[in-house]
C-alpha cells in the first residue's frame, strides 16, 4: 500500500509520491440523474463541506456514470450544471475546491480502460448495486456492469485519500483498493490506495414511503424522499405523511421499526445526538414528526438561498468547471501517464 507524505503510514514509494502537499487529498462524485435528495446530503455532501477547508477536494458530477442506464440526452447538459450548482449550494465554496465535470477529463475514460483489464469478471458480478440495477431490466449495458471499474478510475486518478459516501457505495471503495493494490503489487507502486469515509448517522437514508428502501434519485415516489430545494411546506408534509407502524411505541429497531427508526436516524443526523438519546425524548410519533420537520426545514432554508444564488448564472457555472476541469486534468493525466508507464505501453517520443 502506497500512502501520502503527510499520513506517514508507510515511506512514500519512487514513483508515485510525485506531486501532492501536505494536505489529505478528498475525491468524491454525485451523477446528474434527477433532484438531489436528503439522503446525498446527509450521505456526502455535509462531509465534503466539513472537509473543505484541511483537505485538498475535488468533486466531480460524474455525468459518463449517468450513461450506464437510459437517459435523456436533450437534459443531460442541464441536469449537469445544475448537480455543480447544487455541490455549492449544500455549502461548498468555489474558491477552495475544484469542481469538475467527469467527462471534461478524458483521463477518466481512458484509465477505465486500464482498470478492466486489472478486475476480473467475478468481482464485478458480485457487486450488489449492479445486480439491484440489472434486474428487471430487459437490455443491460456493458457499461453498467463496468461501472466500478470507471469508479476506481475517478478515484485513483487524484491520488485520493479519502472517498466521503454513503453506505451504498462501500463495496465499490473496497474494490477500488483491491484494485490498487493488485495493480500496485503487479506493475510496481502507482496508486495511493483510498479509504471510504462514511458518516456514522444516516449513511443510508430510507425512503419515507417504503423504509425498508433506500432514499433515491430515481426510484420510490417523490412523496418518499425529500429533496434538497423542498420548502417548508413539502418537508412538513412528507415528514407528517412518513410510514411509521402501529404499535406507537418510539424506539430504535431498524429491523422491526424501519420507519420510525429512519426517522431517529435523521434526527440524530441532523442534530449531532447518538440516536438513543433522540429516541429517549419522544414518547409519541406526532411530537418526533414536528420537532423533525422543523429541524429539516431550518437545515435546508441556507441551501435553497445559496442554490438561487448559483443557479441563476449558468455563464459563471459553466466558467467555474472550465477552470476545475484544467485543474482536475493536471493531476488526472500525470497519474495516467504511470499507471501507462507501469503496464508497460510505448510512450509516445513527441
Ligand atoms: P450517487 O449519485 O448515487 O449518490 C451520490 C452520493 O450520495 C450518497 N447517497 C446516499 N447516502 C445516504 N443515504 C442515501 N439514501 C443515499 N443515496 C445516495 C451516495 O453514497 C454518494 O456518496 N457511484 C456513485 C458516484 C461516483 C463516485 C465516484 C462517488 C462515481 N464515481 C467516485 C465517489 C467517488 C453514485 O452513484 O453516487
Amino acid at each position: 500500500m502506497i500512502s501520502h507524505p503527510v499520513s506517514g503510514r508507510l515511506p512514500v514509494p519512487r514513483r508515485a509520491a510525485t506531486y501532492h502537499s501536505a494536505m489529505t487529498r478528498v475525491f468524491s462524485g454525485v451523477q446528474p440523474t434527477g433532484a438531489l435528495h436528503l439522503g446525498n446530503y446527509l450521505g456526502a455532501f455535509r462531509q465534503w463541506v466539513a472537509g473543505q477547508r484541511e483537505s485538498d477536494c475535488y468533486f466531480c458530477v460524474v455525468d459518463l456514470h449517468s450513461l450506464t442506464v437510459e437517459h435523456e440526452p436533450g437534459e443531460l447538459a442541464a441536469l449537469t450544471l445544475d448537480t455543480a450548482a447544487c455541490f455549492l449550494a449544500a455549502g461548498l465554496e468555489p474558491d477552495l475546491v475544484t469542481l469538475f465535470v467527469q467527462s471534461h477529463v478524458h483521463e477518466h475514460a481512458e484509465m477505465a480502460w486500464l482498470l478492466e483489464c486489472n478486475v476480473s469478471f467475478g468481482e464485478l458480478s458480485r457487486m450488489t448495486q449492479f445486480k439491484e440495477k440489472a434486474a428487471g431490466r430487459g437490455a443491460v449495458k456493458a457499461g453498467l456492469f463496468t461501472y466500478p471499474a470507471l469508479m476506481a478510475a475517478d478515484i485513483l486518478l487524484y491520488d485520493t485519500d479519502r472517498v466521503p459516501v454513503g453506505d451504498d457505495q462501500r463495496q465499490h471503495l473496497e474494490l477500488t483498493r483491491d484494485v490498487a493494490m493488485r495493480f500496485n503489487n503487479r506493475y510496481g507502486e502507482t496508486f495511493v490506495v483510498p479509504e471510504a469515509a462514511v458518516p456514522e448517522a444516516a449513511a443510508r437514508v430510507m425512503d419515507l414511503q417504503a423504509p425498508t428502501q433506500k432514499m433515491s434519485k430515481s426510484e420510490g415516489s417523490p412523496l418518499g424522499r425529500i429533496d434538497l430545494l423542498d420548502g417548508p411546506e413539502e418537508v412538513t408534509q412528507k415528514i407528517r405523511r412518513a410510514v411509521t407502524d402501529t404499535d406507537g411505541e418510539v424506539s430504535y429497531d431498524p429491523d422491526r421499526k424501519p420507519g420510525v427508526s429512519n426517522l431517529l436516524e435523521i434526527m440524530s443526523a441532523v442534530t449531532g445526538e447518538p440516536v438513543a438519546e433522540v429516541a429517549s425524548r419522544y414518547q409519541q410519533y406526532g411530537s418526533l414528526k414536528a420537532d423533525l420537520a422543523e429541524a429539516l426545514v431550518e437545515m435546508l432554508q441556507p441551501v435553497r438561498k445559496r442554490y438561487e444564488l448559483y443557479s441563476s448564472d449558468p455563464g459563471e457555472m459553466a466558467n467555474l468547471l472550465e477552470q476545475g476541469a484544467d485543474k482536475a486534468a493536471a493531476v488526472a493525466s500525470k497519474t495516467l501517464a504511470r499507471a501507462k508507464e507501469a503496464m508497460g505501453l510505448l510512450g509516445r517520443t513527441a
